[in-house]
């Protein structure tokens, strides 16, 4: 059985990762998850998991920056395996608060990969791997005039987010172990995610949460920034390929070629939720907003074999009806640090 430390599994797509990887019998491994439930993180995401899987689940509280808690993990549970998914993720709080995201995303994955390299013996190198989940935000931003370009694993880095050079930073710091120690890294970079449980600060379920309460909706500038969607099941599904048959030393870029204007995501979102356009509201535009994403998977899929399987429309519509279902969940997540950072954005501008 592998044993594998999930950090950031109260999160939206480390819940995901979690009761995924767990419903599946044949992966055969205990997760152990770290988190240190900030405002993004919620054990409601994992509700039951601890009665139903007892002896392949175990959730701790902690901070992937105390060494001291992250030691006893590996001492305890000795992992054979990390997936690095705590992370600050919201690139709105980055630009109010950059320092959360330097201290958790970038000294949070150096104080794992120091403990991982410290417990793991040089000769089970061969078995372990310390998979750090990014984004791909790190290479910065594409024309929009310019279809045929997309994000491979050899675009230059160019973040411009204070979250995006974060997790380019923790991106570089996980290569060099392995250009420098040949400690078993990897790294992927996918594409905008949907889905349930994420964080209704987040584009989607942001606007169904609004829209639901026939409140407006906000859209950044001219609405024409393009980010390519893909649904947290098939994310899932690559990050289990990649840490089961990924190269050491590798990164890979996952996305599932769905580019959409925001505004035309939202116009679908309304119309899904049977709402008028009217609820749009054009707001000032996010500082150093990037123009377009678009990932090119070319490699994750003719080297592993991954193919996404969702259908988008069909997955949207299953995600806005599981938001629907889970208005209480949604309004429980929304404490009031989150509704008064909401405020700060939105109301007051985006200076201090
Ligand atoms: P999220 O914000 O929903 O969850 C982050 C989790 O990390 C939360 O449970 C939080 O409590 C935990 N956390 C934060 N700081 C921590 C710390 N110091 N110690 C321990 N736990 C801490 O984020 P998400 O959307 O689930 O993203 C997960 C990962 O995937 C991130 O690394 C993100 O950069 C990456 N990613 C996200 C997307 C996306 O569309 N959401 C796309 C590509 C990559
Ligand atoms: P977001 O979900 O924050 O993801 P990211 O910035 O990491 O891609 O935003 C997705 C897109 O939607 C991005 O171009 C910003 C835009 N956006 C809005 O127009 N209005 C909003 O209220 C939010 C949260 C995002």
């Amino acid at each position: 059985m592998h044993t594998i430390l999930v950090t950031g599994g109260a999160g939206f797509i480390g819940s995901n990762f979690v009761r995924w990887a767990l419903g599946r019998p044949e992966a055969n491994c205990k997760l152990v998850v770290l988190d240190k439930l900030t405002y993004a993180g919620n054990l409601e995401n994992l509700a039951g998991l601890e009665e139903t899987y007892p002896d392949h689940y175990f959730f701790v509280r902690g901070d992937i920056c105390d060494g001291d808690t992250v030691a006893e993990l590996f001492e305890k549970h000795a992992p054979n395996a990390v997936l690095n998914f705590a992370a600050e993720s919201h690139v709105d709080r980055s630009i109010l608060d950059p320092m959360e995201f330097v201290r958790t995303n970038v000294l949070g994955t150096a104080t794992l990969l120091a403990a991982a390299r410290r417990h793991w013996p040089e000769e089970s190198w061969d078995r372990a791997r310390f998979l750090q989940i990014s984004t791909d935000e790190v290479y910065g931003s594409l024309p929009e005039d310019r279809p045929d370009i997309k994000f491979t694993e050899d675009t230059p880095l160019a973040p411009h987010s204070p979250y995006s050079a974060s997790k380019a930073s923790a991106d570089l710091l996980t290569q060099a172990y392995h250009d420098t120690y040949g400690f078993p890294t990897l790294i992927t970079r996918c594409s905008n995610n949907y889905g349930p449980y994420q964080f209704p600060e987040k584009l989607i379920p942001l606007v169904i949460r609004n829209a639901m309460n026939d409140e407006s909706v906000p859209v950044y500038g001219d609405g024409k920034n393009v980010r390519d969607w893909l649904y947290v099941s098939d994310h899932c599904t690559a990050l289990w390929d990649v840490l089961s048959t990924g190269e050491p030393g590798s990164v890979y870029n996952i996305g599932g070629d769905r580019e959409l204007r925001n505004i035309d995501l939202i116009r679908m979102l309304l119309d899904i939720l049977d709402k008028p356009h009217s609820l749009i509201e054009f707001v000032n535009d996010r500082p150093g907003h990037d123009r377009r994403y678009a990932i090119d998977a070319g490699k994750l899929k003719s080297e592993l074999g991954w193919e996404p399987s969702s259908d988008f429309r069909e997955k949207l519509a299953e995600t806005v009806n599981w938001y629907r279902e889970h208005t209480e969940w949604l309004e429980r997540v929304i404490s009031g640090e989150y509704l008064a950072t909401y405020d700060r954005i939105y109301r007051r501008g985006w200076k201090e």
